[in-house]
């Protein structure tokens, strides 16, 4: 698993949702109730930018139509057998940082 850097220090407190770069991927950085949860950007309902959307208390709320996915797990709502994935968060010393797992990873279990 490969660790990004992709904020300073935060402040943890009320609820943000900010896209960030990692590597190739784009990811939701969500910030609910001082967890920060990463998420990938894109729904995959028909492709809007998940930052765009809401956070409503565990889920983050598609902005075109109104889907909902589980920040910790990724799994949408009842009945709409889809998900998103999810990233480990890590606040050190020096700002957030990101765990993105190669596919390599996954193929000898490592998440
Ligand atoms: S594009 Fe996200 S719910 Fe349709």
């Amino acid at each position: 698993m490969k660790w990004y850097k992709v904020l300073g220090l935060v402040c943890m407190e009320g609820i943000f949702i900010k896209k960030v770069k990692v590597g190739s991927k784009s990811i939701c950085l969500v910030n609910f109730e001082s967890k920060l949860y990463a998420v990938s950007a894109k729904c995959p309902h028909a492709g809007a930018d998940l930052s765009e959307g809401l956070c409503v208390r565990q889920l983050i709320v598609c902005p075109y139509h109104r889907y909902t996915y589980n920040l910790e797990t990724g799994k949408g709502g009842e009945g709409q057998n889809d998900f998103i994935e999810t990233y480990p968060v890590e606040v050190k010393e020096d700002g957030v940082y990101v765990g993105v797992a190669s596919i390599w990873d996954k193929l000898r279990g490592f998440k």
